[in-house]
Order: structure tokens, then C-alpha cells, then sequence
């Protein structure tokens, strides 16, 4: 089976936007799709400057049938790499429904569009947090799953849609990709992890008390279990993670069915080694102060890496040193990340007054049928 135009849906969030230049490099042609709610057009804009190619751009709401449904129309794709999603903990909390909703419908809608083609090919992103509370360490594919929020629900509940997707039909070729705590930055510095708000990961709370945005970092738990008490995980770079996408997607090439893949780099750092490892190579100092456990947070958590090693022919290579540095460069580069540019933009998104804050020239929108399409703009067809 040929894989060669591999659509990204997400594709200008965090994870995605690193996916898409290592998918460029490795010669794919990528289509992106987002609804940038939550992702900004800029970063695919230094994305393409990075790759030095345009990516064809669309913006769709999943959650619409009949937009997924438009988009296959529009493009031929090979295989599908799905970010797309609502991914925070807390919010996830407040509000389940809107979890439930947006996540799963989003992946049945995609499944669906995808089952009329021949290219049943689908990366999905899935997360550590299936393991729950599990205290067996290291976590191995095979580890007992459990979920203790809606986020992680819905990240089990597509796990087992996509289980049986994949035992319905022998053409679905299905990779589960369980990331553990990606950080870090492209070493470019012009794309990298750009939260809403104040941030609820520990990498971006430290890049941000560092460049002076925030006060000081609160260290939540220093009673846990650990060498130095404080929470242990299994940190890993965007690009190293970036990269086992593409090996999962070369993987699909020999039908492999359904497969799971943890994606760490098998070793533990604490809250405070990521700390004074941030301090000492960015020589900047990170104010923090030790405070109660967070609730939900386990003591500790890292992969057993072997199967991605053996299966897919990957491995973590970027070092903890690597992802300070590259956070460190990316946040100085873009002390408020794509937002200054972002607000900039002209009040009627892609009717762009100033070519420098030009929206995607390439961008366009899905648009559900009964409404006028003249907000498709067109590019250039497709190879088929
Ligand atoms: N932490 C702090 N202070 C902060 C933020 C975090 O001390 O301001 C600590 C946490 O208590 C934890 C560690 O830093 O010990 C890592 O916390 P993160 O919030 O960065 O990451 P989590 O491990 O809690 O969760 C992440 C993702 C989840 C995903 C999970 C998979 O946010 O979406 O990894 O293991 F499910």
C-alpha cells in the first residue's frame, strides 16, 4: 500500500504543527485540517516557512458530518493522523459533556468519511493517562487501563471504537500512540506550545515564570514517593514524539490491523530536575515554591518503550538538556506566543489587510451544505 497523502487533522496545534514539518521532511504531502479554536493559522504559516512548502489548509468543524464528508470529496487522502480534540484535564472535569461530544463525535464522523474510501488508515493520539492510577512501572502496552476523568475517558472509549472498527474490516489499519508528557519546541524556535491562559502543564508554567509572565512555579506534591518527593515523569520531546508518528504511519504500509504504541522515552525526571535543569542550561532562574499534591496527579510514570522500539523502529534520541533549551528558545523568541500576531489579525479573519499577518493564503473553509460556498477559495486540485 502506498502512503503518500496523509491528512492532519489538529494539524495546527502543538503536536500536530511539529507533525506536519517531519511528515514534509520525509517527503509526504500533508493536508491540514483545523478548526482553530483552540490553534492559531500562524503557526502553519511558520510551519510552511519552516518546510519551505505551502500545506493545503482547511478549516472544519468534525463535529459536522456533512464538513468531513466535503473534505473527502475535496482531497484524496492515504492515511489520517488525528489530533483533533479537546485535551484538558480539568476543563474536562467541568464540563464531560462537551468532552464527550466534541471527541467522539469528531472520531466517528472522521471513521465514517473514512470507511467510504480505501484508505482506512488512521494514527490516533492517545495518551498515558489511559493507565490511571496504575503503580506498576514501567508502563507497557499491556498495563490495565483505567480512566479517571472524562478526558482520559474519551481517550479510552476512541481506543476501543477503533478496536472494533479495526476487527469489522480487514482494510481499517489502525495506531494507537499513547505520548506520555510532551515538551519542548522545534528547534527553530518559531513553533512550539502556545496554551490558552495560564498553563496547567508543568513545562509551559516554568517557561513562563522564567520569561516573567508568571510569578513563581508551585511544585504541587514533595511527599510523593520519589528520590526528591516531588512528582516523576516521563518527559518527552515534541519532535522525538513528531517522529513516531511518522514511523507508526510507514508501519500502517504493512497492514498491520490495530496496534498500540506507548511513546516516552522510558526514563523518569522529577518536577525539580526539570526545574534546575531549566535553570542551569537557559541560565535563568525559575521562583518556585512547594505546595500540596494536585489531585488526581500520580507519584510517578514512564513508559516501557521496547515495543515502539521493536515494532516501529523508533526511539526517543533528544535529551532533557534538548527540551529545556528548545522550550527556553521558543518562549524568548515568542514571549506571548502566536497571540501578538494573532490579535493583529484584521477583524474579518482572511480578508487580510497587511500581507505580513496574512492569514494561510492558501486556507479554506468547509463550508456545510444550504450555505453559499463562495467562502471556498480555491488551490490547486489535488494529484490524483
Ligand atoms: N506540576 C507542578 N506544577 C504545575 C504543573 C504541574 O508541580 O504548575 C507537576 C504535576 O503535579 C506533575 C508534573 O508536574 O507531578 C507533570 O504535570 P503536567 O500537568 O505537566 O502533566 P501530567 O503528567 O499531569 O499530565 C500530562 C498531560 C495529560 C496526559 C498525561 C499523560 O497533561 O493530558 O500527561 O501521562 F494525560
Amino acid at each position: 500500500m502506498v502512503i503518500k497523502r496523509v491528512l492532519v487533522t489538529g494539524g495546527a496545534g502543538y503536536i500536530g504543527s511539529h507533525t506536519c514539518i517531519e511528515l514534509l521532511k520525509e517527503g509526504y504531502e500533508v493536508i491540514c485540517a483545523d478548526n482553530f479554536t483552540n490553534s492559531s493559522t500562524v503557526a502553519l504559516q511558520r510551519v510552511e516557512q519552516i518546510a519551505g512548502r505551502p500545506i493545503p489548509t482547511y478549516t472544519v468543524d468534525f463535529c459536522s458530518k456533512e464538513q468531513v464528508k466535503r473534505l473527502f470529496e475535496l482531497e484524496k487522502i492515504d492515511a489520517t493522523i488525528h489530533f483533533a480534540g479537546h485535551k484538558a484535564v480539568g476543563e474536562s472535569i467541568e464540563k464531560p459533556l462537551m468532552y464527550y461530544e466534541n471527541n467522539l463525535v469528531s472520531l466517528m464522523n472522521l471513521c465514517e468519511a473514512l470507511g467510504r474510501t480505501k484508505a482506512k488508515n488512521i494514527v490516533f493520539s492517545s495518551s498515558a493517562t489511559v493507565y490511571g492510577f496504575s503503580e506498576s512501572l514501567p508502563l507497557t502496552e499491556e498495563t490495565p487501563t483505567s480512566a479517571h476523568n472524562a478526558y482520559g475517558r474519551t481517550k479510552l472509549y476512541i481506543e476501543e471504537i477503533l478496536r472494533d472498527l479495526a476487527a469489522s474490516h480487514p482494510g481499517w489499519n489502525i495506531s494507537i500512540l499513547r505520548y506520555f508528557n510532551p515538551v519542548g519546541a522545534h528547534s527553530s524556535g518559531l513553533i512550539g506550545e502556545d496554551p490558552n491562559g495560564i498553563p496547567n502543564n508543568l513545562m509551559p508554567y516554568i517557561s513562563q515564570v522564567a520569561v516573567g509572565r508568571l510569578e513563581k512555579l508551585r511544585v504541587f506534591g514533595s511527599d510523593y514517593d520519589t528520590p526528591d518527593g516531588t512528582g516523576v515523569r516521563d518527559f518527552i520531546h515534541v519532535v522525538d514524539l513528531a517522529r513516531g508518528h511518522v514511523a507508526a504511519l510507514r508501519k500502517l504500509r504493512e497492514n498491520p490491523g490495530y496496534m498500540i504504541h506507548n511513546l516516552g522515552t522510558g526514563k523518569g525526571c522529577s518536577v525539580l530536575e526539570l526545574v534546575r535543569a531549566f535553570e542551569r542550561i537557559n541560565k535563568v532562574r525559575v521562583p518556585y515554591e512547594l505546595v500540596g499534591r494536585r489531585p488526581g496527579d500520580v507519584a510517578e510514570n514512564y513508559a516501557d518503550t521496547s515495543k515502539a522500539k521493536k515494532e516501529l523502529g523508533w526511539e526517543a534520541t533528544h535529551t532533557i538538556e534538548d527540551m529545556v533549551r528548545d522550550t527556553w528558545r521558543w518562549q524568548t523568541r515568542n514571549p506571548h506566543g502566536y497571540k501578538k500576531i494573532q490579535d493583529r489579525l484584521p477583524a474579518v479573519m482572511f480578508k487580510p489587510i497587511n500581507p505580513a499577518y496574512l492569514p494561510k493564503e492558501n486556507m479554506r473553509f468547509i463550508v456545510p451544505s444550504g450555505q453559499p460556498r463562495q467562502q471556498e477559495v480555491p488551490h490547486p486540485p489535488a494529484n490524483r
